[in-house]
């Protein structure tokens, strides 16, 4: 029988890490990305809580292959993913969302570890008290240490608190992609940073594939993916007091095969000008210009190994599903 546990609340800590003072503020990024040219706009904006949510149902539209495939790779083998660095181990999840997939890793070290210490990392702070709410009330053998940042806040900062076990890092659901190549790999170099010899970066990548699937991927017959787009442009009329007339825009989307690079973009229909109110500007589209809103670049396992030892660390683990559409990779610190 468990030792009597504590009570939910008391095995939850969310800290909001303020933004450090050098980084743009969001009504700083908009004018920004859309005084250059060509437009763009960062994709971390798309979640707000309506953004968080609509992501949400794009991971149980039909064409949204990722979030399946990775959680079969995860249902099969999770027991192995949780066994690979020794045990005990923590977690320190970056962009966990709902954190859906990581109760699967979550019960599968319960099952070799009487506890579990989990510092999930997102930048919406509402989807990270819902989910990390959730989870102390699933598992009373877990704690949870959130923190509602960026994940540059936190690491280029002091703030993460570690005990002395081993971390398995997590960077799940083809994240990485959203960063240009050289960031991923700088990205990941900054993680293996905090990397002690022993832990481990366990990454998910989504991996190149026919041009059609990915296309439908995202951009899927219901339009959830088009209304996840244009909810930045309804986000920035709301926050940041802006006259985006969002139906006279569409979501287009391209993929180039050879960078792997999977870009979506928001196209103005007519010629327009748009005031930003809070940043005291005025923004003129020509018809058919385009935003820039996204990256999500497809990897080879190849190119996952090159970016691994672009930043000072190896692949030591792969795991696909059946379909070889997704991977999930532990990396560990280059010896
Ligand atoms: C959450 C960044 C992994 O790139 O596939 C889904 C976001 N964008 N459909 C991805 C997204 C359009 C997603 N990531």
């Amino acid at each position: 029988m468990p030792a009597a546990t504590t009570a939910p609340m008391d095995r939850l800590q969310i800290v909001t890490v303020p933004q450090p003072q050098r980084l743009p503020s969001f009504a700083e990024d908009v004018a920004a990305g859309l005084g250059a040219s060509p437009k763009r706009l960062n994709s971390k904006y798309f979640y707000d809580a309506v953004g968080s949510a609509l992501f949400d149902a794009i991971t149980q539209l039909p064409e949204y292959y990722l979030t399946r495939a990775e959680t079969a790779i995860l249902r099969e083998w999770g027991w192995e993913i949780v066994r690979a660095l020794g045990n005990p181990v923590e977690f320190v999840e970056l962009g966990s969302g709902s954190a859906a997939k990581t109760r699967i890793l979550i019960e599968e070290t319960l099952r070799v570890q009487r506890a579990l210490r989990y510092s999930p990392i997102d930048i919406s702070a509402d989807a990270l008290r819902a989910s990390a709410g959730s989870l102390v009330e699933s598992y009373p053998e877990l704690r949870v240490f959130g923190y509602a940042a960026d994940y540059f806040s936190i690491l280029d900062t002091p703030h993460l608190r570690r005990s002395d076990q081993k971390v398995l890092f997590m960077f799940m659901g083809s994240n990485i992609g959203n960063y240009e190549p050289r960031e991923a790999a700088a990205l990941l170099a900054r993680i293996a940073a905090l990397l002690k010899p022993g832990d481990g970066l366990l990454l998910g990548a989504d991996l190149k594939k026919d041009e059609r699937d990915l296309m439908l991927a995202y951009d899927d017959a219901a339009g959830v993916t088009a209304a996840f787009n244009k909810n930045l442009l309804v986000r920035i009329n709301r926050e940041l007091d802006a006259n985006f007339d969002v139906r006279r825009f569409s979501h287009v989307v391209e993929y180039d095969e050879t960078s792997g690079g999977l870009h979506s973009y928001l196209r103005a229909d007519s010629a327009q000008d748009v005031t930003l109110g809070q940043a005291g500007t005025q923004v003129h589209f020509e018809k058919g210009e385009r935003i820039h809103t996204e990256s999500a670049y497809k990897y080879s396992l190849d190119g996952i190994g090159e970016m691994a030892r672009a930043s000072g660390m190896n692949v030591a683990r792969t795991w696909q599903d059946g379909a070889h559409r997704f991977s999930v990779n532990l990396l560990v610190l280059a010896s």
